[in-house]
């Protein structure tokens, strides 16, 4: 039986589940089995991204289960991104309407700018590089203008909602000075390692729903660099001593601990599996419930560790709307 998600509702009035899934990284058969497994063990709010090109698998799955009779396209709430090769005006319709093309949808639930820096348009691999392997930047991005295309979409009915991903606080007071339409929901990287308190209180104060995205702190990098016999410097989470404590505390796992934290907190967590046991395990959070103490001990593991390594795009701290200037890890 699929389990039944507590919903929270947005500025916008639309409901969506408290938990969602994650696909960055799933491609292709892999995450056409996974998403069944998801959809069976009740996921409904879909977590996608132009740039993780895997949104026609989605939209292949989706429109199974809604001809099939098994889903309503309103059971759906799907979240997909404009990427920063479109953060331009004219770029925001022309890659919606490829996301909704993709999808095989009328319309995103919640369309979200992935960053607030911009690349030049361009076709291929994300991102483009030059030969020296530095990041090709387009340094003129004007969040206003782009915001306000964004609008636009709204009022076109293609996007019911429309939001932002890693901005940072000053850029996120800039739009809500003006907009016409708030922004809806952040998504930033969000878990006990890296817990933004002063960014949340921002959204809460502002009605803007918290996205946490990374939420396990994404231990995948771990696990493929203990295969390889290498060494990481990855934080990991799942395996912090407080986080096990509280797993054994409570017959759970570490997953499963941080998971129900991010809920605790007011955080949306879209956990990434494509594992069939994983994938129910992380829907699992709604029988249990974390106390104080436990509370207290989790938010005392904040530390600003980052799991995202921006070394991987050099040169980007460039861009004048690079938003994390101060988390870009240096190499000792
Ligand atoms: N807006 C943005 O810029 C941005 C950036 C990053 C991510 N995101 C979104 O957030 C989602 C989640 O973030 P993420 O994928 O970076 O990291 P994550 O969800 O924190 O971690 C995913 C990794 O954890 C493993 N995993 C999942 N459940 C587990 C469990 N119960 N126990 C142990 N390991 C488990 C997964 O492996 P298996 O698949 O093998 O289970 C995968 O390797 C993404 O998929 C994407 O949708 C957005």
């Amino acid at each position: 039986m699929a389990t039944k998600i507590p919903t929270i509702t947005l500025n916008n009035g639309a409901k969506t589940p408290s938990i969602g899934y994650g696909t960055c990284q799933a491609l292709d058969e892999e995450l056409e089995k996974a998403l069944e497994k998801a959809l069976e063990a009740g996921y409904r709010h879909i977590d996608t991204a132009y740039v993780y090109q895997n949104e026609k698998v989605i939209g292949k799955v989706l429109k199974r289960w809604i001809n099939d009779g098994k889903l309503k396209r309103e059971d759906i709430f799907l979240v997909t991104k404009l990427p920063h090769a479109g953060n331009r005006p004219e770029g925001v319709v022309k890659y919606l309407k490829r996301s909704l093309e993709n999808l095989q949808v009328e319309y995103i639930d919640l369309y979200l700018i992935h960053g607030p820096y911009g690349l030049p348009d361009f076709e291929g691999d994300f991102p483009p590089k030059d030969s020296n392997g530095n990041i090709i930047l387009d340094m003129s991005t004007d969040h206003i203008a782009i915001w306000k295309a964004m609008e636009e979409q709204v009022d076109a009915g293609l996007a019911k909602a429309i939001g932002l991903s890693n901005f940072n606080k000053s850029q996120i007071e800039r739009i809500l000075k003006n907009s016409r339409i708030k922004p809806s929901a952040l998504q930033i990287e969000l878990h006990a390692f890296l817990q933004q308190n002063e960014l949340v209180g921002l959204c809460k104060e502002n009605n803007i729903l918290v996205i946490a995205h990374s939420p396990l702190g994404n231990p995948g990098v771990n696990k493929i660099a203990e295969k390889l016999g290498q060494k990481t410097d990855h934080p990991d989470i799942l395996g912090n001593p407080t986080v096990k404590a509280i797993a054994k505390k409570h017959s759970k796992t570490e997953a499963q601990v941080l998971l129900r934290f991010s809920v605790q907190q007011g955080w949306l967590p879209i956990p990434k599996s494509v594992n069939p046991e994983r994938i129910k395990q992380n829907l699992d959070i709604f029988g249990f419930q974390l106390d104080k103490q436990d509370v207290n001990e989790l938010k005392s593991l904040d530390a600003d560790i980052t799991v995202l390594d921006y070394r991987r795009f050099k040169g980007v701290e460039n861009h004048p709307e690079f938003p994390f200037k101060d988390r870009i890890k240096t190499k000792n």
